[in-house]
């Protein structure tokens, strides 16, 4: 492991911001192709993606580094199976899960760790089994932004290292992305660069969504 995770707790010392759950749509136009009901969610935040999957029945396992978050996601959905632990070590139960999806938060490692849990998800998930990611795309303009701050070093292959908190961030192109999957089916692929209107200060966004399925020959 290299750096330390995302402090999300620290980052958000008082009043954590409520993100409203909602099932993405790249998800949800493909849960018929998800082989059964057991789903794993890596740095599950609040739930913004999982809860809506637990209200249409699915099992979800949830893990998190944020004792906030994962309390936030208690109380608004006590049946959620959660573990707090960094995502970098834990272990996924071998073909338990028909879905196993990071929203958002693979970004926040050095690429060789992302590399490795990619393949830890890959290995474990279901025959048949989904895989739903997002992560930053070179495009997004925090990129720049980084590049030009002195509180970040400027490491290869558009990794840069916050040399204020021994963290990670990382952008990711679309190619990267199928190449981390070529022994994946790819069910879609896109690159979106939107306004954020998510936090108090709205901000844009570059992001790549990856869906695929696990064949097996
Ligand atoms: C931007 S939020 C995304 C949350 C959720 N997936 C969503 O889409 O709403 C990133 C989440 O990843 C978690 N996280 C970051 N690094 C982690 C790590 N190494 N292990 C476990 N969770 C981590 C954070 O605590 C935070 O809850």
């Amino acid at each position: 492991m290299i750096g330390s995770p995302v402090d999300y707790d620290k980052k958000f010392k008082e009043n954590l911001p409520i993100q409203p759950a909602k099932l993405d749509w790249n998800l949800k136009r493909y849960l018929n192709l998800i082989p059964g009901k057991e789903v794993l969610d890596l740095g599950i935040g609040q739930g913004r993606n999982s809860i809506p999957l637990a209200k249409l029945g699915y099992n979800i396992t949830g893990v998190d580094f944020s004792y906030k978050n994962l309390e936030r996601c208690k109380e608004l959905c006590p049946k959620l199976n959660l573990v707090r632990a960094d995502i970098r070590i834990f272990e996924i139960e071998k073909d338990k899960y028909d879905l196993i999806s990071s929203r958002c938060v693979l970004h926040f490692f050095h690429k060789d760790d992302m590399h490795q849990i990619l393949h830890n998800i890959k290995e474990n998930l279901k025959a048949n089994g989904l895989v739903y990611i997002q992560v930053f795309s070179v495009e997004d303009p925090k990129l720049q932004k980084h590049i030009n701050s002195n509180n970040f070093e400027v490491l290869e292959n558009n990794i840069l290292h916050n040399i204020v908190n021994d963290t990670f961030v990382s952008f990711y192109t679309k190619n990267e992305i199928l190449d981390l999957f070529s022994d994946f089916k790819t069910i879609s692929i896109s690159e979106e660069y939107f306004l954020d209107q998510g936090d108090d200060i709205p901000y844009y966004s570059g992001i790549i969504k990856y869906v695929g399925q696990k064949i097996t020959n």
